[in-house]
C-alpha cells in the first residue's frame, strides 16, 4: 500500500506537546515532542483549538486508558480544529460512500488518531496532531475553530449509538425516500404517527449531537434536561424537553423507536423505567423497545441495579470508523450540515486558556464541575504558539 504523503511547502518541523508523564502525573509537562507524519488514512493538523472530555481528566486522575507499562509518556486529548499541513496517501482522494479528501490548509475538526494502532502519543493536546480522515471534516470559514472543536467526540459517539447496527440501528440521515415533512428524512411518515426518539441528557456534549442527527434523520425528539437548557435543547431541534430532576416518563405514550441514555451517569434506570412502559409490540425502531442505548463502551461501567427485562447496549465512540457510519456521518453529513447551518456546534464553547500551558487548568475546571448543570464545553486554543 502506498503511504506516500502530501504535504505544504512550509512543513514545520518543531512539535511541542502537553505531556503526561507517568500514570496519574500531574500537572502536564510543557515539553518538544515528535512532529506526527500521516498514515495513509490520517492527515496533520496544526491544531488551533481542542476541546475538553470527561475522559481526559478521568484519564489523568484516575490513570485509565493509557497502558501504565507500555503507553507513557502520553499526549492525551480526542477533539481538535485547525489546519491540515500533510496528508497520507489515501486521504487525498474520496468515494461517494467513503471518507472525505483533504489537502493541505483545509480548515477541519476531527478526533485525534492513533490510539487504536497502541500509540498513546498521538492526543490532541499538542501543537500538530493525527487526525483519522474517517472522522474528520471540513469546516465553513464562518464556523471558528474553538466551535468546531466541540464536536468530534461527542458527534463521534451519539452517530455510533443511534446509527451502528449494534447500536439502536436507526436509519442514517438520508438513507431513504424523504417523507412529507422533512427533505432529509429517512423515515416514512406513513401513518402521520410521530417516531419518537429519547435523548436523556440533552444537554450533555452527545446529547447534542444524538438531537441533531435523529432530527436529520427524520425522528421527532424528546429529551431531558435542567430546566435552563429546555430552550437550548429546542433550539437544536427538539420537540419535547422533560426535566430530569422529575424523573419523567417522557414517551409512553408515543411510537418510540428508540431510547438512547447520553448521559449513563446514574440515569439508566430511569431511562429503564421509561422503556419499561412501553408497548413490546410498537414502535418501529428495529430493537426491541425494552433496549436502553448507553454511552458506555462495557457493561463493566454500569454503577446502577438495571430492572430486570430491560437490555443494555454499549457505544464505543469511535467504532464508526469501521462501518458504514463514519462515512455516511463524517463523510458526507457533517460537512453538508456544517455548511447549511442544520449541524449546530453545541454545547457553546468556553475558551478558558490560550496555549498548552492551559489544559492543565482546564481539566481541572472540567474535573471540579463536571456533571453540574450546564458544566461549560471547556477549550483551549493554542493562538500564540
Ligand atoms: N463511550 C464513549 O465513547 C463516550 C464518549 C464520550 C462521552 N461518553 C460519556 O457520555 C456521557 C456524557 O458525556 P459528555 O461529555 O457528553 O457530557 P457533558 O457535556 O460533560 O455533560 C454535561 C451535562 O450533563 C448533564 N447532566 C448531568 N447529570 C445529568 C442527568 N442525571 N441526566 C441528564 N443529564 C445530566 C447536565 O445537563 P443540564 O445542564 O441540563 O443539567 C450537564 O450540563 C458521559 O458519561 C461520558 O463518559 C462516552
Amino acid at each position: 500500500m502506498a503511504t506516500t504523503t502530501t504535504t505544504t511547502s512550509t512543513t514545520p518541523t518543531k512539535n511541542m506537546a502537553a505531556w503526561l508523564t507517568a500514570p496519574k502525573a500531574r500537572p502536564f509537562t510543557v515539553a518538544e515532542a515528535p512532529m506526527p507524519a500521516p498514515g495513509p488514512d490520517e492527515v496533520v493538523v496544526r491544531v488551533h483549538a481542542v476541546a475538553l472530555n470527561p475522559v481526559d481528566w478521568f484519564i489523568q486522575a484516575v490513570g485509565i486508558i493509557v497502558p501504565a507499562d507500555t503507553g507513557y509518556p502520553a499526549v492525551i486529548g480526542c477533539d481538535l480544529a485547525g489546519e491540515v499541513v500533510a496528508v497520507g496517501a489515501n486521504s487525498v482522494s474520496s468515494s461517494s460512500s467513503g471518507p472525505a479528501s483533504f489537502a493541505p490548509g483545509d480548515r477541519v475538526c476531527g478526533l485525534a488518531g492513533g490510539r487504536e494502532a497502541g500509540d498513546f502519543r498521538t492526543g490532541a493536546f499538542q501543537l500538530y496532531a493525527k487526525a483519522d480522515r474517517g472522522l474528520s471534516a471540513k469546516i465553513p470559514d464562518a464556523v471558528s475553530y474553538a466551535q468546531a472543536a466541540v464536536l468530534p467526540l461527542g458527534l463521534s459517539t451519539a452517530a455510533t449509538a443511534l446509527f451502528q447496527k449494534d447500536a439502536l440501528a436507526l436509519p442514517l440521515p438520508g438513507s431513504s425516500s424523504p417523507s412529507p415533512s422533512s427533505s432529509s428524512s429517512s423515515f416514512d411518515k406513513d401513518d402521520q404517527k410521530k417516531k419518537v426518539l429519547l435523548v436523556w441528557g440533552g444537554r450533555t456534549s452527545v446529547g447534542s449531537c444524538a438531537i441533531q442527527l435523529a432530527a436529520a434523520a427524520g425522528l421527532d425528539v424528546a429529551t431531558t434536561a435542567s430546566a435552563r437548557n429546555h430552550a437550548y435543547c429546542r433550539g437544536l431541534g427538539a420537540t419535547w424537553v422533560f426535566d430530569y430532576h422529575n424523573d419523567a416518563a417522557a414517551v409512553e405514550d408515543e411510537i418510540c423507536v428508540g431510547v438512547l441514555d447520553a448521559w449513563s451517569r446514574g440515569s439508566i434506570v430511569q431511562c429503564a423505567r421509561v422503556v419499561l412502559k412501553l408497548d413490546e409490540s410498537g414502535g418501529g425502531g428495529t430493537r426491541t423497545r425494552k433496549w436502553v442505548q448507553t454511552v458506555l463502551p462495557s457493561p463493566e461501567q454500569v454503577g446502577e441495579e438495571v430492572p430486570e427485562g430491560v437490555e443494555v447496549g454499549y457505544t464505543y465512540g469511535t467504532t464508526l470508523v469501521h462501518n458504514e457510519v463514519g462515512p455516511a456521518i463524517w463523510g458526507k453529513w457533517v460537512p453538508e450540515a456544517l455548511a447549511s447551518g442544520a449541524l449546530q456546534c453545541k454545547p457553546d464553547p468556553e475558551v478558558v486558556a490560550q496555549d498548552l500551558e492551559g489544559i492543565q487548568a482546564a481539566c481541572d475546571i472540567g474535573a471540579e464541575g463536571w456533571g453540574t448543570s450546564s458544566s461549560p464545553k471547556l477549550v483551549v486554543e493554542f493562538i500564540s504558539e
